[in-house]
C-alpha cells in the first residue's frame, strides 16, 4: 500500500519490514534458551517464528507520530507482544479453547505438555515487565513506571484476563450486542489499544491527542476482534494458522453469531471509519503508519 501525502509516498510495507525485523531480533535476543529444565525452548517456541506482530507495529506506528524515545518503544513493543503470546499460550490449552494450531504449527501444549505451556505463560508474562525495567540510564524512569502501569491494566483482570473470563462464562449464552462489544473490548481490545498507548508513552503530546489515540486504539482493539470472529467463518485453517471454526463448535458468542456476517462486515467499516477520523483530529502531524495498520486490521485475510 502506498498512502501518499504531502508529494512524499509512505510505502506501508517497507516500513513494516523494517520494523517487523527488528522486533524479530530484539525478541529473539530477550527470549533467551538458557532457563531451567526446557522452560526456554517453549518460551522461544511460544513467541518466535510466527505471528504478524502487529501490536509491536502499533507501539512503534505511536511513537514514531509522537517522536518518541525509541529504546522505550522497542522494549514496549517486545513487552506487549510477549503478553499476548503468553496470551495464546494459555487461551489454546485444553481448560480454554483446547486448540492444537497456532500460528501454523503445534500448540504449546501439544508440543510441550499442559504444565510447561502453563509456566512458559507465566514466565514470558513476567519477562514483559522486566523488559520494561531496565536501568533508568536506558529509559527514564517515569516511562517505565507509565509503561507498566499500562500493561498491566490492559493484561489483568480490568483486560485481556477480564475478558477471557467472559469469554468462558459466555458459551452457550445470548449476548446481546453491547455485552458482545464489552467481551472483545476486554479480551482483545485492551492489549491493542495499549499497544497504541505505550507508544504514545514513550514521548510527550497534549490532551487532544492523547484522546485521539485512545479513541484510535479504541476502534482499532474492537474491530480486530470482529474481523477475527469474521474469519473464524470464512477463512479456512491453513491461512489462519489456527484452526477455523472453532466459534460455532464450541458454541461461542461472537459478532457473526450475534450480527451476522453482512453486519458484522460493515461494523468492521464502521470501526475503522472512527479510527480514521480519530487520527485525522489527533493534531499530530504523522499518522500514516497508523492509518495503514487500521486498514490493514480490517482488511486482513489471516
Ligand atoms: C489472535 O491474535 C488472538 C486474538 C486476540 C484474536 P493475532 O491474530 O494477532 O495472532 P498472531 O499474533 O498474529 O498469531
Ligand atoms: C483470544 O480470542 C483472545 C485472547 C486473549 C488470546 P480467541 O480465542 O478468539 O483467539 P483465537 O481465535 O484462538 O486466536
Ligand atoms: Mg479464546
Ligand atoms: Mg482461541
Ligand atoms: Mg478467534
Amino acid at each position: 500500500m502506498n498512502v501518499s501525502r504531502g508529494g512524499q509516498p509512505f510505502l506501508v510495507a517497507a516500513w513494516s519490514a523494517a520494523h517487523l525485523e527488528a522486533v524479530e531480533q530484539a525478541l529473539s535476543r530477550w527470549v533467551v534458551a538458557q532457563a531451567p529444565a526446557g522452560l526456554g525452548d517453549s518460551m522461544r517456541y511460544a513467541v518466535l517464528d510466527g505471528g504478524k506482530r502487529l501490536r509491536p507495529l502499533l507501539v512503534l506506528a505511536a511513537c514514531e507520530a509522537v517522536h518518541g524515545n525509541t529504546a522505550a518503544s522497542m522494549r514496549a513493543a517486545c513487552a506487549v507482544e510477549l503478553i499476548h503470546a503468553y496470551s495464546l499460550v494459555h487461551d489454546d490449552m485444553p481448560c480454554m479453547d483446547n486448540d492444537v494450531l497456532r500460528r501454523g504449527k503445534a500448540t504449546v501444549h501439544v508440543k510441550f505438555g499442559q504444565a510447561q505451556a502453563l509456566l512458559a505463560g507465566d514466565a514470558l508474562q513476567a519477562l514483559a515487565f522486566e523488559l520494561l525495567t531496565p536501568e533508568p540510564d536506558e529509559v527514564p524512569a517515569a516511562i517505565q513506571a507509565s509503561l507498566c502501569r499500562l500493561l498491566a491494566r490492559a493484561a489483568g483482570h480490568e483486560g485481556m484476563a477480564g475478558g477471557q473470563a467472559i469469554d468462558l462464562a459466555s458459551i452457550g449464552q445470548a449476548l446481546d450486542e453491547d455485552q458482545l462489544r464489552q467481551m472483545h473490548r476486554l479480551k482483545t481490545g485492551a492489549l491493542l489499544q495499549c499497544s497504541v498507548l505505550m507508544g504514545a508513552a514513550c514521548g510527550s503530546l497534549d490532551a487532544r491527542a492523547s484522546a485521539a489515540l485512545a479513541v484510535y486504539g479504541a476502534a482499532v482493539g474492537l474491530a480486530f476482534q470482529v474481523v477475527d470472529d469474521i474469519l473464524d467463518v470464512t477463512a479456512d485453517s491453513q491461512t489462519l494458522g489456527k484452526t477455523a471454526g472453532k466459534d460455532a463448535q464450541q458454541d461461542k458468542p461472537t459478532y457473526v453469531s450475534v450480527l451476522g456476517l453482512e453486519r458484522s462486515r460493515d461494523y468492521a467499516g464502521e470501526l475503522l471509519v472512527q479510527a480514521r477520523d480519530a487520527l485525522a483530529c489527533s493534531g499530530l502531524a504523522e499518522t500514516r503508519a497508523l492509518l495503514a495498520l487500521a486498514e490493514m486490521v480490517v482488511n486482513r485475510h489471516n
